[in-house]
C-alpha cells in the first residue's frame, strides 16, 4: 500500500516528511495535557491541591496549547500544501500520460471509469495525503509512546491495554476487507453512472427529438439506485463491525479498572500507577476510535491508488526517435492490417504510396475505412501488422507529440474546447498573432460570422461547440489547420455541412491551404475530388480501386458506376427543382 503510494508520487514524497514530522512532534504536546491531569488527580488523591499547583499546571497547560497551535498549524498548513502540490502533480502526470496513450485505451475504458479516474480517485489520494495520512502516523507514534511506557510502568497491567488491542484488530481487518470487497463493486457502479449522465446530458437532444427523455431517464434512475444500494449496503454492514470495535476500544478503561484494582488489592501496583493507567486508557480509547475513521479512509485510498496505477502502467505508444525532422512527406502503406480491440478486422491488407505533395482521395461506401486510414496516419493506433512509412521513416519509430506537429487534421466530429473562439482557432498555432488568426478564418469563411457575435472572437464557445452550427464548428476546425499549416492535411469530409455558397468559398480556401501539402482528403460527393492524383476507392476494408479520376473512369468498375450514380441523382435533383 504504502509501496503504491511512493510509487505515484515519486520523489514528491520527501515533501510529506517534514509535516509528518511535525504532527509527530505534536502528539507529544498533547501528552502533557494528560500529565498535568495525573498530577491533578493525585493531588486530589492525597489532598495536597493548592492554588499555587493549579497555577502551574494550567500554566503548564497553556504554554503546551499554545505551543501545539504553532506546530499543528505549520504542520496542517504544510500537509495541506505539499499534498495539493503533489496531488495536482500526479493530476498532471496523469493527464500528459492520457495523452500518450493509443486511441485504443480510451475505447476499452468508459468515460465514467476515466472521469472518476481523473476526479474521484485523485480526490481520495488528496484527502489521504492531506488529513488521513499524517494523522494515522500521529496516532500511531502516540499510541506506540504510550503502550510502551506503560510497560515500562507496570508490563502486567500493560497486557490488559494490549488484550483489547489484540481484540480490535481483526475488526478493523474484517471492515477493511468489506471496503475492499464492495468498494469495487461501488466504484463500478459510479463508473457506470458518471457514463449514463454523461450519455444523457449530451444525447438529451436526441432522446428529446425521439421522445425518449423517460426510457432513457429511467436508465439514468436504474444507475443513481444501483449506486444507492451498494452504498448503503456498505454501511450496513460496516455498521455491526465498526459499532463492536467501539465497544471494545471503550471497554479498555473498565478492563484496566478491573485488573488494576485487582492488582492494586493484592499489593501489586500503587494507587498512583492505576491512576496513570486509567488516564492512559482513556487517551489510548480516544486515539483508536478515530483511528479507525482514518484507516478505513487509507483502504478507500488503497483501492484508488491500484487504479491510479493500473492506469499509469498502460504502456504509451512506443517510440525510438524523440526529435526528427523529415524532408519529405510521402505517406506509404505496406500491406497494412488493422482490427479495433473488438479484434474484427476492419483494414485488410492495404498497400499504397502517396508521394510528397500529393492529394489522395478515399472514397467507398459507410464502414469501408476511409477514416481509419486517417486516424492510422495520425498514429491513434497503431497497426496489427504492415508498415505505415513517412518520408520513408517507419511511423512507430516517430515521437507520436512531433508526428502530430507534422499533421493538420479537420475530422468528422469537429469537437470544440469550451473556450473563446479565439483559444479554438490558435490551437492550431498558440503563437499566431491576431493578424494571422484573421487571415485564416477568412480563408476558412469563418470570419464574418465571427465578427457579427457580441462578444467577436472572445466568444466562449459551449462545452463541446453547442452553441455553434454544424457548418460554423467545421469552418473554425478548417481554420485551426490553416493556422497550423503542416506538411499534411488529412480532411474527413470537411465540407459535408456546408451550404453551397459556402461550400464554394471553403472548396477555394482548401485548393490554397492543400498547396504543396501531402494531403489525404475524404469525400463523399465524388465532383469534389476529380483533380486528386489519386483516388482509393475502398469497400469492406479492401482497396477495390486505385487510380486517377481518369483512369477509374476509363476502367468502368465500381468507382465509374459511382460517379454515374450521383451524376443520375444530381440530375433528378435539378429536374425537380
Ligand atoms: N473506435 C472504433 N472502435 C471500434 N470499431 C470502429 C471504431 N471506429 C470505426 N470502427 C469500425 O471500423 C469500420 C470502419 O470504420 P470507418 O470509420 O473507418 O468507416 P468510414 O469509411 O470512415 O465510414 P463513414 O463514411 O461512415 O465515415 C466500421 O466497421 C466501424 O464500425
Ligand atoms: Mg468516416
Amino acid at each position: 500500500m504504502l509501496h503504491t503510494i511512493q510509487k505515484l508520487i515519486g520523489e514528491n514524497k520527501k515533501k510529506l516528511y517534514f509535516p509528518i514530522f511535525l504532527m509527530c512532534i505534536d502528539s507529544l504536546g498533547s501528552m502533557s495535557l494528560y500529565f498535568m491531569l495525573y498530577l491533578t488527580v493525585l493531588d486530589l488523591f492525597y489532598g495536597t491541591l493548592t492554588m499555587q499547583n493549579v497555577f502551574n499546571y494550567t500554566l503548564v497547560c497553556l504554554v503546551s496549547v499554545i505551543y501545539r497551535i504553532i506546530i499543528y498549524r505549520k504542520s496542517y498548513l504544510l500537509c495541506f500544501k505539499n499534498a495539493f502540490t503533489v496531488t495536482g502533480q500526479l493530476r498532471i502526470d496523469l493527464a500528459d500520460h492520457f495523452r500518450k496513450l493509443s486511441l485504443g485505451y480510451f475505447n476499452q475504458n468508459s468515460t465514467g471509469y476515466l472521469i472518476s479516474t481523473l476526479t474521484n480517485d485523485i480526490r481520495s489520494f488528496e484527502g489521504v495525503l492531506s488529513h488521513a495520512l499524517s494523522f494515522l502516523i500521529k496516532t500511531v507514534t502516540l499510541c506506540g509512546l504510550i503502550l510502551i511506557g506503560t510497560f515500562f510502568i507496570n508490563w502486567k497491567l500493560a497486557l490488559a491495554e494490549c488484550v483489547v488491542l489484540i481484540f480490535s484488530a481483526p475488526l478493523l481487518h474484517y471492515g477493511n476487507r468489506l471496503v475492499s470487497r464492495f468498494g469495487i463493486k461501488k466504484r463500478n457502479l459510479t463508473n457506470q453512472m458518471i457514463s449514463t449522465v454523461m450519455e444523457y446530458m449530451k444525447g438529451i437532444k436526441v432522446f428529446k427529438s425521439h421522445n425518449m427523455t423517460s426510457t432513457h431517464f429511467s436508465r439514468l434512475l436504474e444507475s443513481l439506485e444501483k449506486v444507492r444500494k451498494v452504498s448503503v449496503n456498505i454501511e450496513c454492514r460496516m455498521a455491526p463491525s465498526t459499532a463492536l470495535y467501539s465497544i471494545i476500544v471503550n471497554f479498555l478503561m473498565p478492563l484496566v479498572l478491573l485488573w488494576g484494582s485487582y492488582m492494586l488489592l493484592g499489593g501489586g501496583i500503587t494507587s498512583e500507577t492505576l491512576i496513570a493507567f486509567l488516564i492512559m486508557s482513556i487517551a489510548i480509547s480516544a486515539l483508536l476510535i478515530s483511528f479507525e475513521h482514518y484507516y478505513i479512509l487509507l483502504k478507500d485510498l488503497k483501492l484508488a491508488a491500484e487504479n491510479l496505477e493500473k492506469a499509469m502502467e498502460q504502456s504509451p505508444l512506443p517510440y525510438s526517435d524523440h526529435s526528427f525532422i523529415l524532408n519529405d512527406y510521402s505517406v506509404e502503406f505496406q500491406h497494412v492490417h488493422f482490427s479495433y480491440d473488438n479484434g474484427k478486422e476492419v483494414l485488410h491488407d492495404i498497400s499504397f504510396t502517396a508521394p510528397n505533395g500529393s492529394v489522395t482521395a478515399l472514397i467507398g461506401p459507410s464502414g469501408s475505412g476511409k477514416s481509419t486510414v486517417a486516424n492510422l496516419i495520425a498514429r491513434f493506433w497503431d497497426v496489427n501488422s504492415g508498415t505505415i512509412t513517412i518520408g520513408g521513416r517507419h511511423i512507430m519509430e516517430l515521437n507520436p507529440d512531433c508526428l502530430l506537429e507534422s499533421i493538420s487534421a479537420v475530422f468528422q466530429e469537429n469537437t470544440l474546447l469550451s473556450d473563446t473562439i479565439l483559444g479554438n482557432i490558435l490551437v492550431g498555432n498558440p503563437n499566431a498573432g491576431m493578424e494571422e488568426v484573421i487571415r485564416a478564418t477568412k480563408a476558412a469563411c469563418c470570419h464574418d460570422f465571427i465578427s457579427s457575435l457580441p462578444q467577436g472572437y472572445q466568444t466562449v464557445v459551449a462545452e463541446g461547440g453547442a452553441s455553434l452550427s454544424g457548418g460554423e464548428k467545421q469552418r473554425i476546425a478548417i481554420a485551426r489547420a490553416i493556422l497550423k499549416n503542416a506538411p499534411i492535411l488529412l480532411l474527413d469530409e470537411s465540407t459535408a455541412s456546408l451550404d453551397a455558397d459556402n461550400e464554394a468559398k471553403i472548396n477555394v480556401a482548401l485548393d490554397y491551404l492543400m498547396k504543396e501539402k501531402t494531403v489525404f482528403v475524404i469525400a463523399h460527393r465524388l465532383n469534389t475530388i476529380q483533380n486528386a492524383d489519386q483516388i482509393l476507392l475502398l469497400n469492406q476494408g479492401h482497396i477495390e480501386e486505385m487510380g486517377s479520376h481518369d483512369k477509374l473512369m476509363a476502367q468502368k468498375g465500381h468507382y465509374y458506376s459511382m460517379v454515374r450514380e450521383q451524376e443520375k441523382a444530381k440530375t433528378w435533383i435539378a429536374k425537380e427543382a
